[in-house]
């Protein structure tokens, strides 16, 4: 298989770059998760429970009782940051398990599955400070929440660089205006 090329790194989140010039994929991330990941989450991404159900031995990853949209984890970003940290189960930064891409596909097609709503719509009242990645919208750049989700994130990133100079330079232009 011929890996996708990631191209440039935007941004750093823990050991990952942000997929620049692909999305990331989801059915690739199915196949590392029912490889790499089920034995101990689940076929149905439910966790697995102690043997009186009082409480999860592995974490559930999806469903009713998992994280919710309102997580961290929903961030792709966060996902792939710390799976690629932390899991398998046994890795750690200094030995991952997983690849960069494997880690994104990952976090694509667990971010994709079910999990409790909860949205914070105020905690951005500055919509264009969402991060890049940053899973509901509404967005100051008129991309898609599809690719605020799971990239290609290049594009977005040189949009928003734009706006920023053109907003940059309007100040400008109000101060200059202002002294005449
Ligand atoms: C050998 C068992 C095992 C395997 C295999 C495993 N995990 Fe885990 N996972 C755990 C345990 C145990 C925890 C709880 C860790 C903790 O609380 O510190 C966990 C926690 C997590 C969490 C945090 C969930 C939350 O709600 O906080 C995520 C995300 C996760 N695992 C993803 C994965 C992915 C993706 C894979 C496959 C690449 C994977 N795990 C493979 C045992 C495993």
């Amino acid at each position: 298989m011929v890996a996708r090329v990631l191209g440039v790194c935007l941004a750093v989140t823990a050991t990952v770059c942000l997929l620049a010039t692909v999305p990331a994929a989801q059915d690739s991330g199915q196949k590392v998760y029912e490889d790499k990941c089920q034995r101990c989450h689940g076929d149905n991404g439910q966790g697995i429970h102690n043997t009186d159900s009082t409480l999860y031995v592995y974490p559930p990853l999806w469903g009713p009782h998992s994280y919710t949209t309102g997580a961290g984890l929903y961030r792709i970003s966060r996902f792939a940051g710390y799976i690629k940290d932390n899991m398998p189960w046994g890795a750690s930064y200094s030995a991952p398990q997983l690849t960069d891409e494997e880690a994104w596909d990952i976090a694509a097609f667990v971010n994709t599955q079910p999990r409790p709503v909860k949205l914070f719509h105020k905690d951005w009242p500055d919509v264009s400070a969402k991060p890049i990645d940053y899973p509901v919208g509404p967005y100051a750049d008129g991309f898609s929440e599809q690719q605020h989700k799971y990239g290609p994130f290049e594009p977005i990133r040189q949009k928003r660089q734009a706006m920023l100079a053109r907003l940059k330079n309007s100040d400008r232009q109000k101060d200059q205006n202002n002294r005449k």
